[in-house]
C-alpha cells in the first residue's frame, strides 16, 4: 500500500482528538468536596436502587416528610433517568446519629442517609423525618445532598433548607450558591406527611460542569469510585 502523508496528518488528528477529549473529561465538575464519595456507600449497586427510598428515621417519632421531584438535565427540560441522589441529615436532636458500627463515611454522615435512582421520567422521592437544627444554634434544617451522573464525578448541590424556617433570614437566602438550582423547599402538609417538590438541574451553578463533556458511549454509564479498584456499569 502506496504511503501517503494525508493518512499521517489524519492519524495526528484523531489522535490528539481522542487526547484533549479525554483531558476535557478529566475536568473534575464541581471543585472539591470531602464527603461526596459517601455516595458510592449505597448499600446495593446503583443498578438496583429505584427512584424512592425510605429513610431509616421514618418511623421514629417526629414530623414525617416526603420530597420529591424531577432531575432535569443541564437545558432544564429534558428528563434525567439514572441520575444517583444521596441524602443524609440531622435526626430529631440535631446531631448525625451514629449506632456504633458505622463504617466509612456513616461515621460523619450518621445512619439517617438513602439513595435514589432516577427513573425515566426523572423522578425521584424519598421518606424521612424532618431534620432538626444543630443542638443549640440557628443553622438551618438542612438535608445534604450529592449528585452522581452517568459520566461524571460525584458533585454535592444545595442542600434541602425549608422555606418556614425560622432561622432562614433574607441575607440567607441571598447566600445561596443555587447548585443544582433552588434547593429552598415549601413544605405542604397532606394527611400525616409534609410534601416538599424540589426539581434539580444538572450542572445549573456547578463549577467547571460547562468544561466538560459526558462520555458519550457504554462507558458514560460507569461508575467510577475512587480508590476503588475497577468499576460497575449501569444498565440501562
Ligand atoms: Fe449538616
Amino acid at each position: 500500500m502506496p504511503y501517503h502523508p494525508f493518512f499521517t496528518i489524519l492519524c495526528c488528528f484523531l489522535f490528539l482528538s481522542a487526547c484533549s477529549q479525554q483531558t476535557k473529561n478529566k475536568v473534575r465538575v464541581g471543585g472539591s468536596c470531602e464527603g461526596c464519595e459517601a455516595i458510592y456507600e449505597s448499600p446495593v449497586p446503583f443498578d438496583a436502587l429505584d427512584e424512592v427510598d425510605t429513610l431509616p428515621d421514618f418511623n421514629d417519632p417526629g414530623p414525617r416528610l416526603l420530597i420529591r421531584g424531577v432531575i432535569y438535565e443541564a437545558n432544564g427540560k429534558t428528563p434525567a433517568a439514572n441520575v444517583i441522589l444521596y441524602v443524609y441529615h440531622t435526626n430529631q436532636e440535631g446531631v448525625y446519629p451514629r449506632r456504633g458500627n458505622e463504617k466509612g463515611w456513616a461515621r460523619r454522615h450518621g445512619y439517617i442517609r438513602g439513595w435514589v435512582r432516577t427513573n425515566a421520567k426523572g423522578e425521584y422521592r424519598f421518606y424521612t423525618l424532618l431534620p432538626a437544627s444543630y443542638p443549640n444554634s440557628t443553622a438551618l434544617k438542612h438535608i445534604h445532598p450529592v449528585i452522581k451522573e452517568p459520566g461524571r464525578n460525584e458533585y454535592y448541590i444545595d442542600e434541602f433548607i425549608f422555606d418556614d424556617d425560622p432561622f432562614l433570614k433574607p441575607e440567607e437566602r441571598n447566600r445561596l450558591e443555587q447548585r443544582g438550582g433552588n434547593g429552598i423547599v415549601t413544605l405542604r402538609r397532606q394527611g400525616d406527611l409534609l410534601v416538599g417538590i424540589r426539581d434539580i438541574v444538572l450542572g445549573r451553578n456547578i463549577p467547571d460542569y460547562g468544561r466538560t463533556a459526558p462520555l458519550e458511549d457504554t462507558e458514560s454509564y460507569v461508575f467510577s469510585r475512587p480508590g476503588v479498584t475497577g468499576s460497575r456499569i449501569l444498565q440501562q
